[in-house]
């Protein structure tokens, strides 16, 4: 494949979209701390990296819900050519800000592409797709799971594998709705070294197999306790089980090759961290 070609993959189907977050697409209104936030996480991607030599992966991936490109652009510094598909344009912008960043030939290997992971198309056909951090969790009903898993299969190649990482269903407690999980980190901005403090608040709606989600932000200067800002962003994960998973995988026509319960490729049990499953498309 040729950066040329690449670009021809992606050209047709940039859509215009001028919504830049709520509750639907919430990464729109976090991309411009994304970066910050993340910018130590790095452990899924040697995942990846690891689990495509050993499939023997060598050709065009897919990143479904690439975000501001933290997994599409180290894959194509790697040396893969990669299409990073989200629906979020604040989130996009920032991944094509990024691009820009990489050195030489790397930045010609990765095209960005805004589409819904339900309903997306593309004229070229993929090696593997990947959906990283959780992403599938988005997708709150089972029919929207089901088509984004079918738009998959029309896209891989026969043989083509599929990686879906998850967090594990027992990896976060299992509160009632009364009494949400709270969890606190902080991290710094540029330039100034500003603190961002993020409250995480998760309440389980067993109900609807949900998990509603709210972040607390306030961003406070680097000495003293001066508040600069605050906001608040609320949404909903769907509470995924491994039955439902492999199900819905199952049907949209993958075979689960092996489940994976953390990034050091470790077999997914009952105490796992992460649930990554590694389908292939029959
Ligand atoms: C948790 S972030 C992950 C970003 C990136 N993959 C990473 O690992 O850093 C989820 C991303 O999925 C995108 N997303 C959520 N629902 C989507 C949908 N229906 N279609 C396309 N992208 C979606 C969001 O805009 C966001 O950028």
């Amino acid at each position: 494949m040729t950066a040329v070609e690449l670009n021809q993959i992606t050209r047709n189907s940039e859509g215009e979209d001028h919504n830049t977050g709520g509750p639907a697409r919430p990464y729109g209104g976090l991309s411009r701390l994304y970066d910050y936030e993340y910018a130590g996480f790095d452990s899924d991607i040697y995942f990846y990296l690891e689990r495509l030599r050993t499939t023997r992966i060598h050709g065009l991936i897919l990143d479904l819900g690439a975000g501001t490109g933290r997994v599409a652009l180290a894959l194509a510094r790697a040396g893969y050519f990669v299409v990073g598909l989200d629906n979020s344009p604040a989130m996009l912008r920032r991944a094509r800000g990024n691009r820009r960043r990489l050195a030489g030939e790397a930045a010609l290997r990765v095209k960005f592409s805004q589409q819904d992971m339900t309903g997306f198309r593309f004229r070229r056909s993929f090696a593997a797709a990947i959906i990283s951090f959780s992403t599938l969790a988005m997708l709150t009903a089972p029919e929207q799971r089901l088509s984004c898993l079918t738009r998959i299969h029309e896209h891989l190649e026969p043989g083509g594998m599929l990686f879906i990482d998850l967090f594990a269903p027992l990896s976060r407690p299992r509160p009632n709705q009364d009494q949400p999980r709270l969890t606190n980190r902080s991290f710094h901005l540029p330039p100034y070294g500003h603190l961002v403090e993020k409250k995480v608040e998760e309440r389980r709606n067993q109900q609807n197999k949900t998990i509603d989600v709210t972040y607390h932000y306030r961003k406070k200067r680097y000495r003293g306790e001066k508040i600069l800002g605050e906001f608040t962003i609320s949404f909903i994960l769907a509470d995924l089980t491994f039955t439902d998973v492999e199900a819905a995988l199952e049907k949209s026509g993958f075979d689960v090759e092996e489940v994976h319960g953390d990034y050091q490729g470790c077999p997914f049990g009952p105490a796992s961290p992460r649930m990554i499953f590694e389908a292939r498309r029959r």
